[in-house]
């Protein structure tokens, strides 16, 4: 399933790929300077939320063998799934609709999910037993620091971001996730080949992901700027209602380059 994308920008701007990534091509290396990057980045507030009955119970009988502690310590994917399989990182998975659809259409591949939001857990979790999945498994913790500490260099084939908060006041950008130094780490956890997919309904955030993804010397874009939308990428409930109310969705895909890390 291929679907149009970047075609009604968020501001009401006119957004052309290709003009878009030939305003924000930068050398290798040189971070954009517009935006103010922290050492840090604080990409979440805990939101309350109410756990549903329903996700309660899979909480209780399902959390144990998907859930996954956090600990800083390296992390045994093989172990940890019982099998050795390409292993795919998502950060941020919401309520896990696109999480549990593409898990389902790519069985061969193992799938390692960040989120912090408890309801959003428990609501994968169901998926998970409803579906009947093996290869997910969760990690309730800041992705930020999985990534530090349980995920050792060149050990994912994949990472996936889709529709980060977009945290649209300008005082706030500084906590979006697609920033320099969080996509130097990704980069370098990427086996040589593996890819970094990102998607966003927020066009300024679009050309800012575009914008770091096109500076880090580790990736090369697979696209003339933005990507068309994966196959395996499902539209969600969300993004149905963003494209209806004709709002854009830009899909970013990047690979690390082959040789970057020998
Ligand atoms: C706007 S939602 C998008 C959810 C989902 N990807 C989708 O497409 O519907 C962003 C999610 O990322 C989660 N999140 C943000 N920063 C995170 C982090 N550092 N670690 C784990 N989850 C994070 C938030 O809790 C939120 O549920």
């Amino acid at each position: 399933m291929t679907v149009p994308h970047s075609t009604a920008p968020a501001s009401g701007a006119t957004c052309s790929s290709a003009a878009l990534t030939a305003a924000l091509s930068l050398p290798a290396g040189t971070a954009p300077s517009n935006v103010p990057y922290p050492k840090t980045i604080k990409s979440f507030v805990r939101r309350a939320g109410r756990t549903t009955t329903g996700q309660a119970k899979a909480f209780e009988d399902l959390g144990p063998r998907f859930v996954v502690p956090y600990t800083a310590a390296l992390l045994d994917a093989t172990a940890l799934f019982g099998r050795s399989a390409p292993l795919v990182l998502e950060i941020g998975f919401g309520m896990g609709e696109a999480t549990a659809h593409i898990a389902r259409v790519r069985p061969q591949d193992n799938f390692l999910c960040c989120e912090v939001h408890e309801p959003g857990v428990g609501a994968l979790l169901k998926r998970i037993g409803e579906q009947g999945q093996t290869n997910i498994r969760i990690v309730q913790h800041d992705a930020v620091e999985v990534l530090d500490h349980m995920l050792p260099p060149a050990s994912l084939d994949g990472v996936h971001i889709f529709f980060p908060d977009p945290w649209h006041k300008k005082k706030h950008n500084k906590r979006r996730l697609i920033q320099p130094a969080l996509v130097a780490k990704l980069a370098a956890r990427l086996k040589p080949g593996g890819y970094l997919h990102c998607a966003t309904d927020w066009q300024p955030y679009a050309e800012q992901m575009l914008q770091v993804l096109s500076a880090e010397p580790l990736l090369v874009n697979t696209a003339e700027g933005f990507a068309p939308q994966p196959e395996y990428r499902p539209l969600t409930k969300f993004e149905n209602r963003g494209l209806r109310l004709g709002h854009g969705v830009w899909d970013l895909v990047f690979r690390q380059r082959p040789s970057a890390i020998d």
